[in-house]
Formats: C-alpha cells, sequence, structure tokens
C-alpha cells in the first residue's frame, strides 16, 4: 500500500511533486509511481476548484500507471449542491463526485458528508464513498470541557448527529437566493419546540460556513434561559469573521481539523485512521 499525500502532513509526510505554473495551472508529478494499491490523502479545501482539479490529475495519473486508488478527503466541496431547486442549475454534488470516480477514485472516504446525512457505505452518481461521522468525537470533547451537555441540532438535516444521545433538532427555513453574486439563501426562520432552560447545551452541526446558521441557534437558546452554550461542528469554515462572532456569542465554539482553523480541537485521525 503506497500512501501519496501533497497536503496532508498531519497524516503522511508530503510525498508528490505539486507546483503551478505563471499562469496558475496545476502542475503534479507522482514520483516513483508504481502498480500498486495506493491511498491519495488530499484535503479538497480551501481553494476547492484547483484542489478538485489537482484530485482529478493525481488520480488519472494513478489510473494510467493501474494503481487502484481510494481517495481520502475529509470534507467534500460541492455537498450542498444535490438537489435542483431551480431549472437550469447544476447538480454539482453528483458531477464532483462523477469527476472523482472517472478520474479513478476506487472510492472515496470522508467525514460529514452533507447529501448523506448518515454512516457507511454509498454509491452517490459514479463513486463509492465511505462516509464517517465526526460526532461521538465531537460529544466527547464537548463533555470533557464542559462536563454533562445536552446535544441538540440546528436544524432538521443534522438530526443524525444528535439522535443517537437522544438529542432534538430545531427546524431551520431559508428563502430564496438573493439578487447579486454571492449564492446565498438568508435563513427565514429558526424554530424550537423543546424546553433548553437551565440547561447546559451542546449545538452541533455538519459544518459552520457563514456562521448563520449558528448564530442564530445560540441566539434561540440563550433567549431560552440555557445556562451555557456551545456550538461545534464537524467542518469550520468560519466565514465573514464568523468565528470571532462565536465567540462572542457562545460559551466556546469549537470544530475538528478536517479544515484546520483556530477553532480544531478534535482531531480526525482517530475516524481516518481505521481506512489507511
Ligand atoms: C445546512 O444545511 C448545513 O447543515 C449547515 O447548517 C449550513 O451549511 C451552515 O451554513 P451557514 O454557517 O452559512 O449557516
Amino acid at each position: 500500500m503506497r500512501f501519496i499525500s501533497p497536503n496532508f502532513s498531519d497524516f503522511a509526510e508530503p510525498n508528490i511533486e505539486f507546483k503551478t505554473f505563471p499562469d496558475g495551472d496545476s502542475y503534479v508529478r507522482i514520483p516513483d509511481i508504481k502498480k500498486e494499491d495506493s491511498i491519495l490523502l488530499h484535503r479538497l479545501y480551501p481553494e476547492q476548484n484547483t484542489a478538485i482539479f489537482q484530485a482529478v490529475l493525481m488520480l488519472d495519473t494513478l489510473k494510467r500507471a493501474e494503481a487502484p486508488t481510494t481517495l481520502v478527503s475529509p470534507y467534500l466541496p460541492y455537498s450542498r449542491q444535490d438537489k435542483v431547486f431551480r431549472e437550469g442549475e447544476a447538480k454539482s454534488a453528483e458531477i464532483a463526485c462523477n469527476l472523482l470516480a472517472d478520474a479513478g477514485a476506487k472510492k472515496l472516504v470522508t467525514i460529514d458528508c452533507h447529501f448523506l446525512k448518515k454512516e457507511g457505505t454509498f454509491t452517490y452518481g459514479k463513486l463509492e464513498i465511505e462516509n464517517i461521522s465526526a460526532n461521538k468525537l465531537l460529544i466527547e470533547h464537548a463533555r470533557k470541557k464542559a462536563g454533562e451537555v445536552e446535544v441538540i441540532s440546528p436544524d432538521a438535516g443534522a438530526k443524525y448527529l444528535v439522535e443517537g444521545v437522544g438529542g432534538k433538532s430545531m427546524e431551520k427555513k431559508r428563502g430564496e437566493y438573493e439578487e447579486g453574486d454571492e449564492a446565498y439563501r438568508k435563513i427565514e426562520s429558526l424554530k424550537r419546540d423543546f424546553e433548553v432552560k437551565g440547561k447546559n447545551i451542546l449545538i452541533l452541526d455538519d459544518m459552520i460556513s457563514t456562521g448563520g446558521t449558528m448564530i442564530r441557534a445560540v441566539e434561540n437558546v440563550k433567549k431560552g434561559g440555557a445556562e451555557k452554550v456551545y456550538c461545534a461542528a464537524t467542518h469550520g469554515f468560519f466565514l465573514k469573521e464568523s468565528l470571532k462572532k462565536l465567540k462572542e456569542v457562545s460559551d466556546g465554539v469549537f470544530v475538528t481539523d478536517s479544515i484546520p482553523s483556530d477553532a480544531s480541537e478534535v482531531s480526525i485521525k482517530p475516524l481516518i485512521e481505521k481506512y489507511l
């Protein structure tokens, strides 16, 4: 088994040639390429468009060398565009998966893939996906940090992360896309039909992107009389200064190192290691 890793130095020494041409095109070379089972460890975020294309270049190079390759990428970009809401929209999640499969990925090992909403082995488009959840590690970490906490999710999509510990879910509704260049659907409402008064709460989601969901959820449970409120997610992008804002409104915020950041307090190593 050979490990190929350009940007996963927390798991394996970077061991391929990765450069950028003066015009921005990606250059990839896998030294000593051999016909052997391989694992490609490649983070697909940040700069996801470039990172996905680099993955395609590496996978195809390995395919030509007849090296069956499993791709390990903790966060799968485009996983939130798995449905077509308006006529003419791209089905981006499926396109991304098909690209990786066509390039030669025998399987993708990933964590809390947004459209799968449970752990297990799935086929999506042409790609076989092993989806692992970081929920247990995140809940364990919260309990070490803050003692007993009740775990809830901010929307139905993240229900699977909390139901194993009897957690309840809030209900979130988004509006239509707004005018302008940013493809963003504002949160219209976020409701809760259970009590949080006097409790210590952990709000758990698969990702914190702009922080809009998590900030609304923290404000909601604080208003409901919760004692301490912590927020956690598998993937933390923390766009629009949302880490700073979340630190201000909550009693603590943490994520895994699937996307390394200042809030990465939980290592994904124990999750990924089983599959290596
Ligand atoms: C959506 O369904 C996801 O589970 C997250 O709640 C969402 O993507 C977080 O995005 P944002 O931080 O921009 O609200």
